[in-house]
């Protein structure tokens, strides 16, 4: 099913050839060590497929970066307390054991085995390494020292990161990023690179994460209960606002559940409070009621006197906590009450533990929570665990086999339970061929039903993303066809003001009411038939983005602008007034059609050579426009003529990633052709 939205695919290692291609990856060995030996190997194996996975492909060279903890900033609390302690400081010995790659290197080649050679590029730098990797075997992986050895790597300046990145790029043909644990932060190793190296896509263990978390905030399998737990209130409350978005429940834990309820006017005792964080809570309580999410807090305790793993667990049958006591878990009544709340849930996914669970005696709630959710994924629920705690939680009762998904990152994970884009995700995020057909003023309801019914089985084992635009007076019965297939619901127009007295015209709450996913805007019927301004096809841009809509912009010279040679002034000028006051976040939701109005109906398409340059210059508009990241991902089609046997070659040319078509369009045996070509 094609979602009509705004993110564009993620590519993956799938979609890419790496034979004899040298290949930069990214993962995130960020693994806890001591003294120079890996303590927890569990990232170093999650990357491991897909290493495989690219040297079974056939690539030249795969070399691979990551950081590892952060050498300045670690070293210097080390020292500090060294310092504090008494104790001396030996900086080279702490780094060595704690910060250096070569043993993080020698592990991976313990566990790739004897037929795949790993090799340390050296702990001098990681500039200057391309004369070492392009003599290596092929087949070799290399593994370069930390990347935050440099402090380009993480600094805030772009051209400063660039430089860094710049290099990293000389190392490969194309660059995987595996590192999802790292995927939130813009750095030069995971984001600014992308810009230097010609294709960037996802590997396995960034494809599952982002499988897994990704639905949870787009569109979960409903009911969806969350479970929010950890010590503070301030950290959660953008996980919190955007699960209620989607969640029928919210369990809220942990440390912050006290701030909850005294917000809510019950005592808490000596338990941990923010109390410049009460408002807020009060505010996500309200949300919540108006959402109709049931929020689940405690209610009764463990408390104890004191915050110690020693302490004497104390049992609270009720909610209000004893001036002399904090809370510290959650009592039976509460856990049976989260039995009850995940037993009516499709999808769960829990961040942050519920009680202190790394103390035994408190440590009864979250190992609750863990097997019913572990319980839950037995029976078909999509169970997915996000957080670092929460992860130790499920480790610690050996139950992370048991659940669908348990997130290899926590910072990251959150982040994208929030709902915001990750950098390293972004970069990965590709092109996709987007065929539309554009119906124009032909067809009655029930020829155009014929032909949406005839498309919907033809298109079904279709790879690419589709579109159909009937006339307005047959939109609602192709619709209800083209439901649930992978074909979008398209208008050729939609008027430029909200609603009112506009006669003949149709408003963007209209189509929308019609499950209308797409407008066309900007056609040259439109813009010379009908005297479309670029500033009234601006203003209708600008109005369907707001209310959701994708948007194809069309954009083309006429014959006399080609003679003169305006081609460019016209299409630059056309692209940068169509999307004047377009933020580049609605900027993902917008494609462009280039379709010469002398090509048109016409019969006479633009050599793929012609319409190539147009396309590539049009994608430097959009460059100067919004810069490189969105200029390599806006996906421009080819319009005028287009039919089953020029549209291979079309769609061969670097820029051209789809095709608006008219008159094939009309008819399914001239347009599947045009839709499945490989
Ligand atoms: P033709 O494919 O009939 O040339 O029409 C192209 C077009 O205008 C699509 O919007």
């Amino acid at each position: 099913m094609w979602e009509a939205g705004r993110k564009k695919m993620i590519k993956t290692v799938k979609t890419v050839n790496f034979k004899d291609k040298r290949v930069i990856m990214r993962v995130d060995f960020n693994v806890p060590m001591k003294d120079g030996v890996v303590q927890d190997d569990t990232r170093i194996r999650a990357a491991i497929p897909t290493i495989k996975y690219i040297l079974a492909e056939g690539a030249k060279t795969l070399t691979l970066m990551s950081h590892l903890g952060d050498p300045a900033k670690d070293a210097e609390k080390a020292k500090e307390k060294a310092v504090k302690d008494g104790k001396s400081f030996d900086l080279d010995k702490y780094i060595k054991g704690k910060h250096r790659m070569a043993p993080v290197a020698a592990h991976l080649q313990k566990k790739l085995g004897k037929t795949v050679s790993v090799v340390f590029a050296g702990e001098d730098s990681c500039y200057g390494k391309k004369a070492f990797i392009d003599k290596q075997k092929p087949g070799t992986v290399i593994m370069l020292e930390n990347t935050r050895f440099h402090k380009e790597e993480t600094a805030k300046a772009a051209p400063d990161r660039d430089k860094l990145a710049k290099a990293l790029a000389e190392y490969g043909d194309i660059f995987v990023n595996d590192a999802f644990g790292t995927a939130h932060r813009d750095h030069a190793s995971t984001a600014s690179i992308a810009k230097f190296v010609p294709v960037s896509v996802a590997g396995f263990l960034m494809e599952k994460e982002i499988k897994y978390l990704e639905p949870i905030v787009s569109s979960p399998v409903k009911p969806l209960v969350a479970i929010i737990g950890g010590a503070k209130v301030s950290s959660k409350i953008a996980v919190l606002e955007s699960l209620l978005k989607n969640s029928s429940a919210l369990v809220i834990g942990g440390g912050m559940a006290y701030t909850f309820l005294k917000a809510q006017g019950k005592k808490i005792g000596k338990s941990l409070v923010e109390d410049d964080q009460i408002g807020t809570a009060k505010s996500i309580l309200e949300a919540a009621k108006k959402a109709g999410v049931e929020i689940v807090l405690p209610l009764d305790h463990i408390g104890a006197e004191k915050f110690d793993a020693a302490a004497k667990p104390v049992k609270i049958a009720a909610v209000d906590i004893p001036a002399n006591l904090l809370g510290m878990d959650v009592g039976p009544k509460t856990v049976a009450k989260y039995k009850e709340v995940i037993s009516k849930a499709k999808t769960i996914v829990w961040n942050g533990p519920v009680g202190v669970f790394e103390f035994d005696a408190f440590a009864k709630g979250t190992e609750e929570i863990a097997k019913l959710v572990a319980a839950a994924t037995a029976k078909g629920v999509i169970t997915v665990v996000g957080g670092g705690d929460s992860v130790a939680a499920v480790n610690k009762y050996g139950l992370a086999s048991k659940m669908s998904h348990v997130s290899t990152g926590g910072g990251a994970s959150l982040e994208l339970l929030e709902g915001r884009k990750l950098p390293g995700i972004e970069v990965t995020r590709g092109r996709d061929y987007f065929i539309a057909g554009n119906w124009k003023m032909h067809m009655t309801r029930k020829e155009a039903a014929d032909l949406a019914k005839a498309l919907v089985k033809s298109l079904k084992s279709g790879k690419h993303k589709y579109l159909a635009a009937p006339s307005f007076t047959s939109i609602e019965t192709v619709g209800e066809i083209l439901k649930e297939s992978n074909i979008l619901l398209g208008a050729q127009n939609c008027a430029a003001e909200e609603k009112g007295a506009h006669t003949g015209e149709v408003s963007v709450t209209q189509l929308k009411d019609l499950g209308v996913q797409v407008i066309i805007l900007g056609h040259s019927e439109r813009r010379h038939s009908y005297s479309e301004s670029d500033d009234l096809i601006n203003k209708k841009v600008k109005l369907a983005l707001m209310h959701g809509f994708e948007v194809i912009l069309c954009i083309g010279e006429t014959l006399d602008e080609r003679n003169k040679g305006k081609v460019e002034a016209v299409c630059k000028r056309q692209t940068e007034r169509g999307l004047a006051g377009v933020t580049v976040e609605e900027l993902s939701a917008v494609t462009i059609a280039y379709e010469p109005v002398w090509a048109i109906g016409t019969g006479k398409t633009a050599t793929p050579a012609d319409a190539q340059a147009v396309h590539k210059f049009v994608r430097g508009v959009i460059e100067k426009l919004y810069g490189s990241q969105a200029a390599k991902q806006m996906v421009i089609q080819y319009g005028g003529s287009v039919n089953a046997g020029n549209a291979v070659q079309l769609m061969a040319m670097e820029d051209i990633d789809g095709a608006l078509v008219g008159g094939a369009s009309l008819k399914a045996d001239t347009f599947t052709p045009i839709a499945k070509f490989s």
